[in-house]
């Protein structure tokens, strides 16, 4: 029998691909999302990726009658809860829009899901959690210091799913702890689609790279680290969007709570970036060394080891795999889920250089 998923925000940016993931091993996802930072036209890019469309309730996470309502029509075997608000400098201007999303959102839906004796649920953290880090690879035992409200709601959630389980051991939570979530499905169908000017590094060297914006600022270049400027670890959002199922898979029947870095458990800088960026997609980037960016930290890439030992799941592309595949999406949909220049059938990410 088909199991379904509730995937709330799986109209988002790493949620629509998990919903791919999902599908393609045998899921049913059922997206609930209120579209404040997507598009509904997900849902049809998503129909043919999949092969037919996903179930989707329009709607708000902390709307308790709807929840129910969700968990009443519908036999949900395990949630993945990506519903939340995720911009850093946002949360320290809105904190309270923030908790209210982030950990009420969460309160709102445990209580459905305990009501309903649904008792599967993987959690959308963050590395953010653990603020400066002492020591990269950074491991899950590491002190959580988060610096913004949008992280210390993570951290939050984590501490409240941590009671919720010691109170009910039955209850199976897996929480997922991602770094840099980058790249875009192969198809180039779905990707991230910022609204503004973006802050994160991935897109907006993909709107360099289509002129819309003239040069990239490198913020910082006098970091210790070996070419002195930031050094993360890049995830491809579809190596993620595979860690949520075999997350589920894990959960299944086997209570527990599990707290799981998800990375490549390697560091790029912003240099490597943008020269594998220019390598794989075969478009010149212009940069600025700019100064640093306030409450940046110079250097940190996680651990995934217990994600592999426990889950044996492990990220499986590379860095020019990511740049290539977000350059896809970003080509081909240069306003995003408003255009489409043509699809593409899948490619290797390595081959684009020489397609292009
Ligand atoms: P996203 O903004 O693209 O997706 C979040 C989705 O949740 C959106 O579709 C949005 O419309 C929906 N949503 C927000 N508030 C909602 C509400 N109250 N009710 C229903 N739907 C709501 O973000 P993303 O990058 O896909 O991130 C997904 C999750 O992963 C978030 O919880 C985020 O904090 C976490 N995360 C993201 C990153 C990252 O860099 N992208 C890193 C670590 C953790
Ligand atoms: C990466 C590197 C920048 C933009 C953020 C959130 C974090 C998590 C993931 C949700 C840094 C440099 C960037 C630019 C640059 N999200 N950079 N020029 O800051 O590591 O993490 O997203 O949980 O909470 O803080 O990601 O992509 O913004 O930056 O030089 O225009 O690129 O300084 O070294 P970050 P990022």
């Amino acid at each position: 029998m088909t199991r379904t998923v509730l995937v709330t925000g799986g109209a988002g940016f790493i949620g629509s691909h998990a919903c791919v993931a999902l599908a393609a091993a045998g899921y049913e996802p059922l997206i609930l999302d209120n579209f404040c930072n997507s598009d509904v036209r997900v849902i049809e890019r998503l129909s043919e990726i999949i092969g037919k469309a996903p179930a989707f309730v329009e709607g708000d996470v902390r709307d308790k009658v709807l929840l129910h309502k969700v968990f009443r029509e519908h036999e949900i075997d395990a949630v993945i809860h990506f519903a939340g608000l995720k911009a850093v400098g946002d949360s320290v201007a809105h904190p309270l829009h923030y908790y209210d999303t982030n950990v009420s959102g969460t309160v709102v839906l445990a209580a459905e899901m305990q009501r309903a004796g649904v008792k599967t649920l993987v959690f959308s953290s963050s590395a953010t959690v653990y603020g400066e880090p002492e020591c990269s690879p950074i491991p899950e035992g590491a002190d959580c210091r988060p610096e913004s409200p949008y992280g210390r709601s993570k951290h939050m959630v984590e501490q409240m799913l941590t009671d919720l389980h010691r109170s009910q051991p039955d209850w199976n939570v897996i929480v997922l702890r991602y770094f840099n979530p980058v790249g875009a499905h192969e198809s180039g169908l779905i990707g991230e689609q910022p609204r503004g000017k973006p802050n994160n590094l991935m897109p907006y060297l993909c709107q360099v790279a289509t002129g819309e914006r003239q040069s990239l600022q490198v913020h910082g270049s006098d970091y210790a680290t070996p070419d002195g400027t930031g050094v993360r670890d890049y995830v491809h959002v579809m190596d993620l969007a595979e860690g949520h199922v075999a997350a589920v898979k894990h959960a299944g029947g086997r209570p527990g709570l599990l707290t799981l870095n998800l990375g490549t458990g390697q560091g790029y800088s912003v240099m490597d970036v943008i020269n594998e960026f220019e390598r794989a997609t075969g478009q010149p980037i212009a940069r600025q060394l700019g100064p640093r960016r306030p409450g940046d930290v110079a250097a940190y890439w996680g651990d995934p080891a217990r994600a592999h030992k426990l889950l044996g799941w492990k990220a499986r592309r590379g860095l020019a795999e990511m740049c290539a595949d977000s350059w896809r999406w970003q080509r081909r949909n240069p306003a995003g889920y408003a255009s489409r220049l043509g699809v593409e059938v899948a490619h290797s990410g390595i081959e684009l250089a020489q397609e292009l």
